[in-house]
């Protein structure tokens, strides 16, 4: 849905100051976020993730849609130590762009 798309792309405004994405993207503060949706929690190469994320990979967490949702909607509910200072995503709809949005951008 590229209107999900679009809508998602706007609210990924919030994530800027930590996370890039599209071509030259690099590790900032956060991971770089080409092809995560779908791809194995904490596998992003040459970024030093928290004890939590270190955890949920080791267990094969998977970054499905489910996940992705718990997660940007209270970060430290789905990680309680995740390094990722960010409140979370309050509104369903935007959850559901930002998914959207994250499955469009690839490596
Ligand atoms: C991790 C998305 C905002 C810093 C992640 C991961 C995702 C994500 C999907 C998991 C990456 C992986 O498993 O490789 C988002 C989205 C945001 C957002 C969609 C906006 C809605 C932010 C902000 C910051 C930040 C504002 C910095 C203040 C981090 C850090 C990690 C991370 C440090 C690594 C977590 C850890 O190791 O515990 N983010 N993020 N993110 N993000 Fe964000």
């Amino acid at each position: 849905d590229p209107g999900l798309v679009a809508e998602g792309a706007k609210v990924f405004k919030k994530c800027k100051a930590c996370h890039q994405v599209g071509e030259g993207a690099k590790n900032k503060t956060g991971p770089l976020l080409n092809g995560i949706a779908g791809r194995a929690v904490g596998t992003i190469e040459g970024f030093r993730y928290s004890k939590s994320f270190q955890e949920l990979s080791a267990e094969g967490a998977v970054w499905d849609d489910a996940a992705l949702a718990a997660f940007l909607a209270k970060p430290k509910a789905y990680a309680p130590k995740t390094k990722m200072s960010f409140a979370g995503l309050k509104k369903d709809s935007d959850i559901a762009a930002m998914i959207a949005y994250l499955k469009s951008v690839s490596p």
